[in-house]
């Protein structure tokens, strides 16, 4: 500015020196008119001219000074391009790059002057994320240079120099000059490792999704924040049912304050708790949970939440307790059949001789009567021994098909009279048959054990039901079925409106002996004989019951091919004609040998006895005539009753066999009663019985 003045002064300096000669020369020349306006004209320009000048010179200055501050935007708006982390580029209206920042060439791997000027689209927005085509019509950033209005697009690709595509989000923003369109602006990034992440968090999300296990994830509150499908499968809850509550909506309280209290200590602590919790599900059964609760912590070690997998192990506990209950259940039986067993001979002795006694006796006399209570006694003790042995499954069966439905209508008038007049009853046992294989008199000991049991629970009245029904057992059974083998089934169900039982109750009933009823009221072997018929029948047995609920018992018993076979008879017919025939009888109790030695010399047959096989052998070997029976008992100490059968016959194939046994496994039996030339008698067994056997076998052909 000074300078210009400076000029300015020096120009105006000249200048009028200039004018001033000019004016002094021109006072000593006459001029003519027209030189004159000539001079007048050239001293005008002289003196303008330095104005005009520095006009010029200004507007020079001014233009220079303009370019070097646009030149100055410049170096800054493309160092701010170059500074800038995200790719940006601006498009044309006829789709081509007008320009790139660094970011952008890096991000494509496209030097600038590879990009400039070319066609954006085809170039590096080609194609699809799946490969397909994208036509430049359908492309988003042309969109927003038709109709102007920005865009923020997230799923799409862009295509790299080196063939390989990048997922993208870009924005795409118009270019408005003077209210019109005149290209796009577009900001990108490379969301690469985005992706990744999201993809990483997404499998994440899924495998919560499909686990078996319940996932809960909570607020360092307890507040419920999430929990996965399995979660709610398990427990019943929807996830909108549960977020935001605690967890202790699922607290069954089998479990006690301190259990919680200790496991709260552990997480807090910021340790892992593990062990087994007993939940509630919404219907308010139990779920039994193996879980794994602990905290979850961010990049800077704090905790931030608690989260719990937790996996539904009731099947297995419920296996678990069905094998300790059977086990249990399988050690009293062994004991039980032990004792049976003793019993058996020692009642076989005292009836057999109070039979014989009682021939001797005067009816009427005060002996006879003394002796009919002692017989009485014995039944009774009998009739103990035999529900035991039920128990055990130590008895002979004889299996038939029967329609259940039948035996339930044959026996309902009795059971009607047994439960009395204030308890209803209703019996429901459909149309069509009902076939199972089973003993007919132990079906009718089921139905009156467990209605005996059904009136005693309800002693001021109530309501006893009976169904039968088909069924199928499969994976979908009640879990005390877990076990069960699948297939069809009959099902039995007697329930009752009484008292029910406790949990604790319930795993007790099927012992024998265990009652709740008062001295001389019950013995506690109605449902252990229950039990041991069911178990013999290759059947279950499950119970739902609660105190003040009433009772069910359910029996599956397993369903059999409908042929009703009619049984027979059981009881022979009493023949008094005397046979001769020679019995050789073996048996190691001396009471019982004696016994049935002398009842069967009473009925004229020459009896052998002996203790041991051994020696019964050894008679056989060396005895001339005729033997036309064995008489054994089967758990002969050394060889057993069926071994020395087979001995005998081979050396007398014509001899016919009888067997006796207080305890024996049915399965043992059933191998061994092959032929028609044997038979089997349950001890205890009445004289009567035991001739009239003998009896029947020798006479069959
Ligand atoms: N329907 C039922 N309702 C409530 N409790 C029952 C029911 N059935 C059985 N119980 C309980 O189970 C116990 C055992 O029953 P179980 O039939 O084995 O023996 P009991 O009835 O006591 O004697 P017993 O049948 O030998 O005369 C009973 O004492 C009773 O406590
Ligand atoms: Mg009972």
């Amino acid at each position: 500015m000074k300078r210009n003045l400076a000029l300015f002064l020096k120009i105006l300096f000249i200048v009028s020196a200039t004018e001033l000669l000019i004016m002094a020369a021109f006072s000593f020349f006459r001029i003519t008119p027209i030189l004159s306006a000539f001079l007048d004209t050239m001293l005008l320009a002289t003196i303008s001219a330095p104005f005009i000048y520095l006009l010029i010179r200004a507007e020079l200055e001014y233009c220079r000074m303009k370019d070097e501050a646009l030149e100055n935007t410049g170096k800054k708006n493309s160092v701010l391009l170059g500074a800038i982390g995200e790719g940006l580029y601006g498009m044309d209206m006829s789709g081509n790059v007008m320009f790139a920042n660094k970011a952008a060439e890096a991000i494509l791997g496209y030097p600038e002057n590879e990009l400039i000027g070319k066609h954006s689209h085809e170039l590096f927005h080609h194609t699809r994320p799946d490969g397909s085509v994208y036509p430049a019509h359908e492309c988003n950033i042309y969109a927003t240079s038709r109709d102007g209005k920005p865009r923020r697009i997230s799923d799409e690709v862009f295509w790299k120099k080196d063939g390989s595509s990048i997922p993208v989000e870009y924005s795409a923003t118009p270019v408005i000059e003077a209210g019109a369109i005149t290209g796009v602006l577009i900001a990108f990034n490379d969301i690469t490792e985005r992706k990744r992440a999201e993809d990483e968090q997404a499998k994440l999300a899924e495998v919560l999704k499909q686990s078996y296990d319940s996932v809960i994830i909570t607020d360092m509150e307890g507040i419920i924040l999430y929990v996965n499908p399995a979660f709610e499968k398990h427990t019943g809850f929807a996830a909108q049912e549960v977020l935001g509550k605690k967890p202790s909506v699922c607290k069954s309280g089998l479990q006690d304050a301190n259990y919680y209290k200790r496991l709260w200590d552990t997480i807090k602590a910021g340790g892992i708790w593990s062990g087994r919790l007993s939940n509630k599900r919404k219907d308010g059964s139990i779920i039994e949970m193996d879980a794994i609760i602990f905290p979850i912590k961010n990049a800077y070690v704090q905790m931030t939440n608690y989260a719990a997998v937790q996996r539904d192990v009731s099947t297995e506990v419920a296996l678990e307790n069905q094998l300790r209950q059977s086990q249990k259940m399988e050690s009293i039986g062994l004991l039980a059949g032990g004792i049976a067993h003793d019993f058996n001979n020692i009642l076989m002795a005292i009836t057999g001789y109070s039979q014989f006694l009682s021939n001797k006796l005067a009816p009427g006399s005060q002996e006879a009567s003394d002796l009919e209570e002692i017989k009485k006694a014995a039944d009774r003790a009998v009739s103990l021994t035999r529900q035991l042995l039920i128990f055990s499954r130590k008895t002979a069966v004889t299996p038939k098909v029967l329609d259940l439905a039948e035996v339930i209508q044959n026996i309902q008038k009795m059971l009607k009279r047994l439960i009395g007049e204030n308890i209803e009853f209703q019996i429901d046992t459909g149309d069509s048959p009902k076939c199972i294989k089973a003993d007919p008199s132990h079906i009718e000991q089921v139905l009156l054990n467990l209605s005996v049991n059904a009136k005693d629970a309800m002693p001021h009245g109530g309501k006893l039901s009976i169904s039968v029904s088909n069924t199928v057992l499969d994976g979908k059974s009640p879990i005390e079925l877990t076990a069960a083998k699948p297939g069809e089934y009959v099902l039995l169900r007697v329930s009752d409106t009484g008292t029910g039982m406790s949990n604790e109750l319930i795993s007790k009933i099927f012992e024998p002996f265990f009652t709740t009823k008062g001295p001389g009221k019950g013995t506690g072997l109605g449902l252990s004989t229950v039990y041991g018929i069911v178990k013999q029948g290759g059947g279950y047995i499950t119970v739902d019951s609660a105190p003040g609920k009433g009772s069910t018992f359910n029996i599956y018993f397993p369903a059999a091919e409908l042929q009703l076979e009619r049984s027979e008879a059981v009881r022979p017919e009493v023949e008094d004609a005397k046979i001769k025939a020679t019995i050789l009888l073996v048996d190691d109790d001396n009471s019982v040998r004696s016994l049935a030695h002398r009842a069967l010399i009473e009925k004229g047959f020459v009896v052998l006895d002996f203790a041991t096989a051994e020696e019964a052998l050894a008679l056989s070997e060396s005895y001339k005539d005729k033997i036309d029976l064995l008489l054994a008992d089967v758990g002969l100490p050394g060889i057993s009753g069926f071994k020395l059968s087979k001995k005998i016959s081979e050396k007398r194939p014509g001899i016919k066999s009888v067997f006796m046994s207080g305890r024996i496994d049915p399965e043992i039996l059933k191998s061994e009663l092959i032929t028609g030339k044997t038979s089997f008698l349950q001890k205890p067994v009445t004289m009567d019985i035991l001739v009239e056997t003998v009896t029947k076998a020798i006479r069959a052909a």
